[in-house]
């Protein structure tokens, strides 16, 4: 029996199965054979059980820093470019493999129960992040926070206002043009999740809730990550009057909040350019609306406000 080298194998093989090249990375713990091929030392128990998908701008950075205040709950290690997010099964990470993954997580320690989680923003918009994290982490939660695309399209809109050269004004060409293609993604790629994960794995959040009553929000979930040590967020979070957030409560009375970054403070949205953006966002809202109905999830307040305006 004749062989190649393992380079010249490999190239061989992927000649002979070109579409083999792009790998799907499943669950080493879900096939035996995978399994017995793998290092004894290493463990599925490595991989987080949840994953904040995103989308930007929605109060994911919040959410992360509150589930990191669980003492049950463990996010990430930070990575040295993309900072708390990992952005592994979005984008060029994913060819690192699942090793380079596992490593943003602490090795489980055999007494606790740990419960790993990570938050990367853009797994929202990603056309391969949701067959990826399905094929890898099959029974892993997942959690998308939804605020009105009008508020996002101006969180946006505030972004490049910060970073541009010239001064624009806010003028409602502007709002949109930056944000028409991250929106209509929007829409898509919720769908592409729900194609992959089972509804009970689930839950959307609503962002304008979390922004201004995170504890109940947290309350929720608590429930929906079925955690035994329910934590009260309402002793453990206080609204920050200079920041006009809520943050993390320490000891003796300060705060712990965001960085300048998000939280910003700017105007309210010109009439203007609130009416464009209802008109411009009123279709998609009205699928969103009819798609969170067909998944059993209660519709956000926000959602709700727009469709009655739409009638
Ligand atoms: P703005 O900076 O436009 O106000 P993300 O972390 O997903 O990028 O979201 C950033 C947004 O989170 C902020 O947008 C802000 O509105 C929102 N947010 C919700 N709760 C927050 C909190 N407790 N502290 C800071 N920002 C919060």
């Amino acid at each position: 029996l004749q062989t190649l080298p393992p380079v010249q194998l490999a190239q061989k093989y992927f000649s002979l199965f070109p579409s083999e090249k792009d790998p799907l990375w499943q669950d080493p713990c879900e096939d035996k054979r995978h399994k017995d091929i793998w290092s004894k030392e290493k463990t599925c128990d490595r991989f987080p059980k949840l994953l904040i998908i995103g989308p930007q701008k929605t109060g994911t950075t919040a959410l992360y820093l509150f589930l990191g205040m669980h003492p049950d709950l463990t996010s990430n290690y930070p990575s040295k470019e993309t900072f708390e997010e990992i952005q592994f099964f979005n984008g060029h990470n994913y060819h690192r493999g699942i090793d380079w993954y596992m490593e943003y997580f602490p090795l489980p320690s055999n007494t606790s129960s740990d419960y790993y989680f990570e938050k990367s923003a853009n797994y929202f918009d990603s056309e391969v992040a949701a067959q990826r994290a399905a094929a890898l982490l099959p029974k892993a939660k997942i959690i998308t926070i939804l605020i009105n695309p009008a508020d996002r399209a101006y969180s946006w809109y505030q972004v490049g206002d910060q970073h541009s050269e010239s001064v624009l004004s806010i003028s409602v060409p502007r709002c949109t043009s930056k944000t028409t293609g991250a929106l209509s993604l929007h829409m898509g790629n919720t769908l592409t999740f729900i194609l992959f994960v089972p509804p009970a794995q689930l839950l959307v959040l609503d962002g304008q809730m979390l922004k201004t009553e995170p504890a109940s929000v947290m309350d929720k979930v608590q429930k929906f990550l079925s955690l035994t040590n329910i934590i009260n967020y309402h002793k453990i979070l206080a609204f920050d009057p200079k920041k006009g957030f809520w943050c993390q409560l320490l000891e003796g009375g300060k705060t712990k909040c965001l960085g300048k970054s998000k939280g910003r403070r700017y105007p309210d949205m010109n009439t203007e350019s609130q009416a464009f953006l209802r008109e411009y966002y009123r279709d998609h809202n009205i699928e969103l609306s009819k798609l969170l109905y067909r998944m059993g999830q209660p519709l956000p307040s926000w959602l709700r406000e727009e469709l009655v305006h739409t009638r």
